[in-house]
């Protein structure tokens, strides 16, 4: 379901019968983890209301042209530059008219004419207005200007008629949206495990051993997997962000949880395993709250967790094609790094720089030095955001091309 995660579409519902369509159009693209925003034109605006669009969208609706708040807010011109994909649905007559004139006296047309993203139209009208030579040559015309069209469909037709004119159905929009969208994507059916954030070990009901780590990283590389076409599961422990768009999100506790939701996720193409797992957790964990009876603190026994980017670069036939570790350095971060790679039996290493004064711990940015079994590179730093996207696009690259080191 995360065909479409992190996916930026601009919805245009302008007048007719149709736009209550729309609104599963909406839920549909969300579902699969895209973003709709809304321009409701005034004839629309007599169908479904701007309440429905913002609900379903979860974002303001934008109506006004000439809305000073509308402006100052988000631009026309802004409307369009942040979306990937305009799709018009409904697309009425009178739209399409306005769109092959290149007229611009409504927020929408105006946004339109500022744009020069796709732009995917669900035409629907009456079916004598779908017939007539202008509706046809109007179409023609922006198809030949690179606009994309799905349907009408022919049936029975709210004004008592029968003919082409019905808008196409919401799947099969949303199928036309999937297939732009799938065309590039360079991870289009490949499967990406990532894993992220702390573990929790409990020492008794209401204690445990954790760390700091927020997962920022690890959520970060699910998402952008995720927007480059791959079926994403992240297996997460326990933290305050959101599951990200788009993500199979799996949260889990303990390292021993972490490890069995991953194994269960293979076969995988690439793992990430950017998760902060405690490395031991308490021997045997109390049923009950440990009372402070008498004056000598209890002694901790811990043992060693499993260590789950080592199990998984071991998984035998469904090893993943590709590992991918990260390991926190101080000092000799290069020669660490490498032997961590070695110990591991991954296949990359994404060494980060967490010595005092380098901000990489809780902080937004990361320095980060890329290590395979062949040698080193050093990125500039970069924000964590980045980080995920230059990953992201590494692996695309080295599984498309089948190439498991950075330098052959
Ligand atoms: O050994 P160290 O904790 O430094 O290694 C860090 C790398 O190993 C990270 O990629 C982390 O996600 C992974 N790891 C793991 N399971 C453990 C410990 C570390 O997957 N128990």
């Amino acid at each position: 379901m995360s065909s479409l995660a992190g996916k930026r579409i601009l919805l245009v519902v302008s007048g007719g019968i149709a736009a209550y369509k729309s609104l599963e159009l909406i839920r549909r693209v969300r579902e699969r983890g895209g973003a709709v925003r809304c321009i409701l034109t005034e004839g629309g605006a007599q169908f479904v209301t701007p309440l429905s669009l913002a609900a379903l969208s979860e974002d303001k609706v934008y109506s006004e042209l000439f809305s000073l708040t509308d402006e100052s807010e988000m631009g026309h011109i802004r409307l369009s530059r942040e979306a990937e994909l305009i799709v018009v649905a409904p697309a009425s007559a009178d739209i399409l008219a306005k769109m092959t004139q290149g007229r611009a006296d409504d927020l929408a047309t105006t946004a339109l004419l500022a744009s020069d993203k796709p732009v995917l139209v669900a035409p629907a009208m009456n079916v004598r207005m779908w017939e007539n030579p202008a509706t046809q040559a109007n179409l023609e015309t922006l198809k030949a200007r690179g606009v994309r069209s799905i349907g009408p469909n022919e049936g029975d037709m709210a004004c008592g008629e029968y003919g082409f004119g019905r808008m196409a159905e919401a799947a099969e929009i949303l199928d036309a949206i999937e297939a732009f969208f799938a065309r590039d994507a360079p991870l289009a059916g490949r499967h990406a495990l990532v894993t992220s954030g702390p573990t929790f070990e409990a020492i008794d009901p209401v204690r445990f051993i954790g760390n700091r780590s927020s997962g920022r990283q690890g959520h970060a590389i699910a998402l952008a997997l995720a927007r480059l076409g791959a079926r994403t599961t992240l297996v997460s422990g326990p933290t305050a962000l959101k599951d990200p768009a788009g993500v199979e999100t799996l949260r889990v506790e303990t390292a021993q949880e972490m490890l069995a939701a991953c194994e269960a996720a293979l076969p995988c193409d690439v793992a990430v395993c950017a998760a902060a797992v405690s490395d031991w957790r308490a021997k045997e964990p109390q049923a009950q709250k440990m009372k402070k009876n008498g004056k000598t603190p209890p002694e901790l026994v811990l043992t060693a967790n499993p260590d789950i980017l080592a199990c998984l670069a071991a998984a035998g036939n469904v090893r993943p094609r590709l590992v991918v570790g990260f390991a926190a350095e101080t000092q000799n971060i290069v020669e660490n790094a490498q032997a961590k790679l070695a110990k591991k039996g991954c296949d990359w290493i994404l060494a980060n720089d967490v010595s005092e004064g380098s901000g990489t711990f809780g902080g937004e940015a990361n320095t980060i030095h890329l290590i395979d079994g062949q040698g080193a590179e050093t990125w500039p730093r970069m924000s964590k955001d980045d980080v995920a996207a230059k990953l992201g696009a590494r692996i695309a690259e080295t599984l498309n091309a089948g190439v498991e080191t950075l330098t052959s």
